[in-house]
């Protein structure tokens, strides 16, 4: 079978910054509290006409330069994402139109903030049996447009961003070593969005609370899913590779909050130096996150030619996966 690579990367952050500061005038909060237990310090905000498509279309142009690769060339759009533009046409066909990727075939994952791993499994798949040899996956939220900013719980966590990454045939002895996805429907309730689908739509005649669009979640449960899961996943993948965790290189995690990504590197006896970490800037942006950091970690020189990446996620759903790749 063929090895699946990651060609080039590409990621995008909307300018506006929400900063702690800013949450104590919205909701009974402190910067004290926040930096304690999530880690975060500032978050991205996309205007409002500044769709999630347009943050893709931002990404994927950096992301078609790092690859040297030409829209033509695609043949397969998988956008990983919670937060289209529409539900009727997918994101990834709304992708299609702005980059005039013509001869792609397109569609949406949703696997909340393991969505970027679910496209890279999807993608990997595709190559591996050569049906398409140049897929664009992305990794993108506008989660600003479902956080309710009423909920301390919740608004204080998350950003909005978008990650691009092209996957195709390795030609050298780079790309995806092992990759595991897996979820758990039995949790659904743990984070959710309560209306907006055919259980309770919203037909806007005020009938619908609109918190109950916004994003739900029972933080201290999901927070022990996650810890025990991505711990879990990276083991796994680590091990269907033939390899140990010492001989990672870096590990870049969903950024949701620090003390779960501390926890997972603790599990793996990895030092933290041994890390991705960009979460104080951005927060938790969902299925963008692995991209996102991913390609900071690459520009920052973090990530060199040859290293073992490790990629772990875990999000609503509840889903989870991890990926191990050789740069
Ligand atoms: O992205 C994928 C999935 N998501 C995650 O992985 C997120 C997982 N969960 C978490 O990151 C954490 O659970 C949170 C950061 C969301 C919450 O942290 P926690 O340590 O689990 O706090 P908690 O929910 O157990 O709440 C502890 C206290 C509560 O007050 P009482 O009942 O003890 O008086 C909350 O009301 O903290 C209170 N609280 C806050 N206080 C100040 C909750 N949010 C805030 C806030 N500021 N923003």
């Amino acid at each position: 079978m063929t090895r699946a690579t990651i060609l080039g990367l590409g990621s995008y952050v909307p300018e506006r910054v929400l900063t702690n500061a800013d949450f104590e005038r919205m909701v009974d909060t402190s910067h004290e509290w926040i930096m304690t237990r999530t880690g975060i310090a500032e978050r991205h905000i996309a205007r409002p006409d500044e769709d999630t498509s347009d943050m893709c279309a931002a990404a994927a142009r950096e992301a078609f330069a790092d690859a040297g690769v030409t829209p033509e060339e695609i043949d397969l759009v998988i956008a990983g994402t919670v937060t289209p533009d529409f539900l009727v046409p997918s994101l990834a066909c709304i992708i299609q139109k702005k980059l005039g990727l013509i001869n792609a075939a397109t569609m949406d994952v949703v696997a909340a903030c393991a969505g970027f791993i679910h496209g890279l499994s999807v993608a990997q798949a595709y190559i591996a049996c050569g049906t398409f040899k140049k897929i664009l996956v992305f990794g993108a939220e506008k989660l600003s447009s479902i956080t309710d900013y009423t909920d301390r719980g919740t608004c204080i966590l998350f950003g909005d961003a978008a990650g691009a990454a092209i996957v195709g045939p390795a030609t050298d002895d780079s790309g995806i070593l092992a990759i595991h996805i897996k979820s758990d429907g039995r949790h659904d309730e743990l984070l959710n969005i309560p209306a907006g689908g055919t259980h309770l739509p919203v037909v806007g005649n005020g009938s619908v609370d609109p918190r109950l669009s916004k994003l739900h979640m029972k933080g201290n449960e999901v927070f022990k899913f996650a810890v025990r899961h991505m711990g879990d996943a990276a083991l796994r993948v680590i091990a269907d590779a033939g390899l140990t965790p010492d001989q990672v290189d870096l590990l870049v995690p969903h950024q949701a909050n620090i003390r779960i990504i501390k926890a997972t590197a603790a599990r793996l006896r990895l030092p933290m130096d041994k890390v991705y970490l960009n979460i104080e800037k951005y927060g938790n942006t969902s299925a963008a996150s692995i991209p996102l950091a991913l390609d900071q970690a690459v520009h920052e020189g973090r990530i060199k030619k040859g290293d073992i990446v490790l990629g772990v996620a875990f999000g609503g759903g509840l889903t989870w996966g991890a990926v191990l790749l050789r740069w």
